[in-house]
Formats: structure tokens, C-alpha cells, sequence
């Protein structure tokens, strides 16, 4: 899987929601994108998913423009988990994952989907609530459950890992430190059978953490793109964020950058 956005913009009629954006990503690849409310990073992840046309510029899924590709073959392509997913009709949690099926032309046997499904729902850690109805859940379990309906539409169809992407809008929005750390590792577990994700996150420490690949935005446009260290300085969170001039630690173990907010407290009055 390659992504490759060349010299994209968004508008919608007079407002430019992003402007020139233009980035590689390859698979085993996880790149985050970050960057203040408003910045364009939802709006980046729809075009990347297919879910908008860029309104100049082009944008390369596996080398083809991706909007010469099919719907149907775009959902075998990727999976978009979308920031909000609203839910009106009392499904299950089972119910609601399978959903994933019917966007696919597959071939599993009852057996196959059986065994996927259930799989797929306790990776998310819902097997004990398979059988509740979503309206029911919490809202971090709730997104756990579209979670494991977008793994599931890349795993149920035949195409390679290799050739897949996932795009994730804020996934750790609603979920405990525990989740945090369970759903980092399923993305990862992904990424590395060749997979590639591109991530929406707030959370800057697990960004560092966590991204090969770390593209800052501001105001619909690039501030600053490149390996975590390179692009989480003083400088660009100050700049981006309005964050204090002096809050970037260096991990050690990692050599990747930090902060911590007693650190952001220590300047308050
Ligand atoms: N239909 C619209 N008309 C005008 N502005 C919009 C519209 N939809 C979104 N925007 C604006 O585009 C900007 C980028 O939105 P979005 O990509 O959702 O930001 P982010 O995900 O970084 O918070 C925001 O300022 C938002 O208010
Ligand atoms: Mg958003």
C-alpha cells in the first residue's frame, strides 16, 4: 500500500478547509495526524478514505488516482473509523460489526464469519457484550464496537494486509488508559503484518510514542511533517499549540520527545 497526497486542497465555496497538503506514506507505515481543533484533520482522513474529492491536487491509493477506484474495491482497500458514528437502530454489538460483511462481495462460509466476527470482537475486548444492544453501551465501548467493524471489513475480504489501509479519527477519544494502550497495539499488531495506518490523535505523548511518521497541521496546511523527534520540538507546539517554550522532554530509553502537564501548570500564575 502507498498513499500519496500531491498538492491537495479542499474548499467549500469560499472556505479553503485545506489548502496544498502534500505527503508519502507506505505500508508499515503508522502516521499521526495532529494538529488544534479545526485544523483539517478530519477532512484530510475523508479524502484519504474516498469520502470527499479533493477540489485540486491528486490523491494515490496503491498508485491509482482514488478517484478512478471503484466503491467496491475502495472497501476492500480501506476502512475509515469516522470521528462520530451515529446510531439510531437498536443493534447489537454482533449485529452491528457484521454490518462489515455486506459492503463485501466475499466468499467465507457461515463458519468463517462466525469465526471472525467473534474474533475480531474480542480483540476489541467486547466479547463479553456481543449480544448487547449498542444504545446500551458506554460511549467508549461503543467505539470499540465500530472499531471492530472497520477491522473487520479489511478482514474479511481476500486482499493482502500489504495492500490495505486504516484510517482512524481519534480512536483513543472515549477510551480508559488501558484501551489506549490494547488499541495502540492492535494498529501496531496490524502494521507490522505489512499493513499501513494513518491516525488522528490528541494526544501528543502517545503520538511520539508511537508514529513513525508525524504530520502537524495548522490552519488547513503543513506545519511541520517527519519522525516524531524532528517534528514535536518547542518550536512547532509553541507555534501550532501556543504551548510553552520549554516543555519538550527527550525519553531516553527511545530518544523520542515528551511533555507532562505538570510541567505546562509549573507556568501558570
Ligand atoms: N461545510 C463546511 N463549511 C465551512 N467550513 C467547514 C465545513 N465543514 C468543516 N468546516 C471547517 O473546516 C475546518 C476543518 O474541519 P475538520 O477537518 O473537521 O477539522 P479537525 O478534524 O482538524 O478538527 C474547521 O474549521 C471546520 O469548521
Ligand atoms: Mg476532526
Amino acid at each position: 500500500m502507498s498513499l500519496i497526497f500531491e498538492n491537495v486542497s479542499y474548499h467549500i465555496k469560499e472556505h479553503n478547509l485545506v489548502g496544498e497538503i502534500s505527503f508519502t506514506a507506505h505500508a508499515g507505515q503508522i502516521i499521526a495526524l495532529l494538529g488544534p481543533n479545526g485544523a483539517g484533520k478530519s477532512t484530510i482522513l475523508d479524502l484519504a478514505g474516498g469520502l470527499k474529492t479533493p477540489t485540486s491536487g491528486k490523491i494515490l491509493l496503491n498508485n491509482s488516482d482514488i478517484g478512478t477506484i471503484s466503491a467496491y474495491k475502495l472497501a476492500t482497500m480501506r476502512a475509515l473509523l469516522a470521528q462520530e458514528s451515529p446510531l439510531t437502530a437498536p443493534f447489537s454489538v454482533t449485529e452491528l460489526v457484521s454490518l462489515a460483511f455486506q459492503s463485501l462481495d466475499h466468499t467465507l462460509t457461515m463458519s468463517q464469519k462466525k469465526h471472525l466476527l467473534e474474533e475480531v470482537i474480542n480483540s476489541v475486548g467486547l466479547a463479553e457484550k456481543s449480544t448487547r444492544n449498542m444504545q446500551t453501551l458506554s460511549g467508549g465501548e461503543r467505539q470499540r464496537a465500530h472499531l471492530a467493524r472497520i477491522l473487520l471489513q479489511l478482514a474479511a475480504n481476500n486482499r493482502p494486509t500489504e495492500s490495505q489501509l486504516l484510517l482512524l479519527d481519534e480512536p483513543l477519544s472515549a477510551q480508559d488508559p488501558a484501551q489506549h494502550l490494547m488499541i495502540l497495539s492492535l494498529i501496531r499488531h496490524y502494521v507490522r503484518k505489512g499493513g499501513m495506518a494513518v491516525i488522528i490523535l490528541h494526544d501528543l505523548n502517545w503520538a511520539s510514542a508511537f508514529a513513525d511518521h508525524i504530520i502537524l497541521l495548522h490552519q488547513g496546511h503543513i506545519y511541520a511533517q517527519g519522525p516524531p523527534g524532528h517534528v514535536l520540538t518547542n518550536a512547532t507546539l509553541g507555534s501550532v499549540f501556543g504551548l510553552p517554550s520549554f516543555l519538550v522532554k527527550q525519553h531516553k530509553p527511545t530518544n523520542r520527545p515528551y511533555l507532562i502537564p505538570h510541567d505546562m501548570l509549573s507556568g501558570l500564575s
